[in-house]
């Protein structure tokens, strides 16, 4: 099945290196049409992927079909069961999807399902709320603009798309508030990406 280019697959590379490091179990949230996850299954124990689009699901299964440790989930992330600790995850993903979802509700699911020492990882969207939030957006347009040139970027990849709800600022200080570390090494690669609406997902 085909792969592609675009500024959310563009942090691919850097989350299947830092989830080989623990290998284990991976959950990538809101998986899509399964890229992510063929990227990341040959460094990982098993994998783990779960949306609840049946047609991304359906693509995902195809493309996943030859790859028996990894394993599907058509549902929503926030009705998973939270497992017993073994089973727990060692790392979690979660690409442009955390603003689909209650953001501190999502967040504490993450927590929970994140196994000691385990690592969360999200690359996420923003709403542009402050004259600085479009400050940092407009800058970074030209680049993203470029590099999707230079790629072939693929923006409209069949996947629900979403307008981003919380601003940067509010998306730390839940994460603040909800990931404390305690048990779980829990940390926040957030790398929001411009929001400058649907097109741009
Ligand atoms: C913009 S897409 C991103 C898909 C993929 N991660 C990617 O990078 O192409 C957001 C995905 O989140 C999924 N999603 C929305 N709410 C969800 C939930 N509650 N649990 C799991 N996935 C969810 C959507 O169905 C959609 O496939």
């Amino acid at each position: 099945m085909e792969t592609y280019w675009n500024h959310n697959t563009a942090f691919h590379d850097e989350l299947v290196a830092d989830a080989r490091l623990r290998g284990g179990r991976v959950l990538d949230i809101g998986c899509g049409d399964g890229l992510l996850l063929q990227r990341l299954t040959p460094f990982v124990r098993e994998s783990v992927g779960i949306d609840p689009d049946e047609q991304a699901i359906a693509r995902a299964r195809e493309r996943l079909i030859n790859v028996p440790n990894a394993s599907l989930v058509s549902g929503d992330f926030l009705q998973l069961p939270v497992p017993a600790e073994a089973e727990r995850y060692d790392t979690i993903t979660c690409v442009a999807a955390l603003h689909h979802m209650p953001l501190k509700e999502a967040l504490r699911q993450m927590r929970e399902l994140l196994a000691p020492g385990g690592k969360l990882l999200v690359v996420g969207l923003a709403a542009d709320k402050t004259l600085l939030d479009l400050a940092i957006s407009g800058a970074f347009l030209l680049p993203i603009r470029l590099m999707d040139r230079l790629h072939g970027g693929m923006q409209d990849v069949g996947v629900r798309i979403a307008e981003p709800k919380e601003s940067l600022r509010e998306i730390r200080q839940a994460a603040r508030e909800v990931l404390p570390g305690g048990d779980c090494a829990a940390e926040v690669l957030l790398q929001i990406c411009v929001s400058v609406g649907e097109a741009e997902e």
